[in-house]
């Protein structure tokens, strides 16, 4: 072997090596960051040992910043409840973990929209000022039954 054919090689290989061990520090690293400020986590495997979401659903809420709390609960391929009653002119905190994979949290004819990702609760404010039904559906690709991940909000007067 040429002489300088052996040392790109050792350049090469001791380049993928560097590459792959800060590759593997950032991965540890990350598994251990705390997430940004004013995001809680939660892990995958025990949303439901949660009392917030081990019975998903609208709760007043004990802060004086919003009506009410809902908490709700995504998993493949369902979200729970699955059929919501907001009273009209509530301001609520929408909280929503992944028992699982990535998905989508949108509300059909609002701004709502938001990623569910493993690990974290989502939320989102909304004001419910108008009566009608709000389709909540995935729109984030979670597998066979996506296109049936649906649930529904109703804002009664
Ligand atoms: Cu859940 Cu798509």
């Amino acid at each position: 072997m040429h002489k300088f054919e052996k040392l790109w090689l050792i350049i090469g290989t001791g380049s993928l090596v560097l590459f792959l061990g800060i590759l593997g520090i950032s991965a540890v690293h990350a598994g251990h960051t705390p997430a940004a400020s004013g995001i809680e986590t939660i892990h995958p495997d025990h949303v439901r040992e949660d009392s917030r979401f081990s019975e998903p659903g609208l709760y007043e809420s004990d802060s004086d910043a919003y009506d009410y709390d809902l908490y709700m609960v995504a998993s493949a391929f369902m979200y729970e409840p699955n059929d919501i009653e907001i009273p009209e002119g509530s301001r609520v905190n929408i909280q929503v973990a992944t028992t699982d994979v990535i998905h989508g949290f949108q509300v059909a004819g609002t701004n709502i929209n938001m990623m569910v990702e493993p690990g974290l609760i989502s939320t989102y404010e909304a004001d419910f000022n108008n009566t009608g039904e709000y389709l909540i559906l995935c729109n984030e690709y979670c597998g066979v039954g996506h296109a049936e991940m649906t649930s529904k909000i109703t804002v009664v007067p």
